[in-house]
């Protein structure tokens, strides 16, 4: 039995060990602008401009198959050369949360190809899902996703990004912020 914590907690504000380079608004009401962002563990009293919690979870969609292909491939965060961040907070309107469970992974994976393009993008790509929606019927997101590379991958995570949001999976995504970051102390560098 794993005793990970499953609960964290993104902390815009003045504190925390990722400056922010860049905040786009992709669809919906954007986040307000800071200076850094702390991840904490659990749910701790902040300073920030803003919070947004997730929780780690099983797995919703994949398949057997693609379980070990991901395993194989895809490296863990943490990775000294991985200096780069990005936080992207997502909400799916109504519609795709009254859809079952077999409709969503067609939408997900027949339609969109979410994980047979992600994967082509590991190990470059580090990646992280949060769920927030089962917390409290008051968040303001219901995914908060995590990625971490190199700079020398970054052009090609803008890439994956941008072929994602033109899925039809994301005709599902109604609010959307891009939340771009760099390890503190390493701005020099890049
Ligand atoms: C780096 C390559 C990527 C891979 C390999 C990948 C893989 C996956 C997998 C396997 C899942 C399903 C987990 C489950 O079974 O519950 C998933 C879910 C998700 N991913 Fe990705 N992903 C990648 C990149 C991205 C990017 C760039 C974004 C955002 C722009 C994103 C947003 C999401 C969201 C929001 C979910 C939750 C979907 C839902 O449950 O409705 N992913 N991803």
């Amino acid at each position: 039995v794993s005793s990970s914590p499953r609960l964290f907690s993104f902390i815009g504000g003045t504190a925390g060990s990722w400056c922010v380079t860049a905040v786009h608004e992709v669809i919906g009401e954007t986040l307000p602008i800071v200076a850094r962002l702390q991840v904490a563990v659990n749910d701790v009293p902040h300073a920030g401009a803003w919070s947004l919690r997730g929780i780690s979870s099983n797995d919703r969609y994949v398949i057997r198959e693609e379980k070990t292909a991901l395993a194989s491939k895809q490296e863990g965060l943490g990775r000294s050369d991985s200096i780069l961040a990005a936080l992207i907070p997502i909400r799916k309107t109504p519609g795709w949360w009254l859809l079952t469970q077999d409709e969503r992974r067609d939408i997900f994976e027949a339609q969109s190809h979410h994980i047979r393009v992600g994967m082509q993008y590991l190990p470059a790509i580090a990646r992280k899902l949060h769920h927030c929606r089962d917390l409290s019927p008051h968040e303001p997101f219901d995914f908060l996703t995590w990625f971490e590379y190199a700079p020398t991958d970054a052009a090609a995570f803008d890439e994956l990004v941008r072929v994602l949001r033109t899925s039809p999976e994301w005709a599902y995504v109604d609010r959307e912020v891009d939340v771009r970051l760099i390890k503190a102390g390493e701005s020099s560098e890049h």
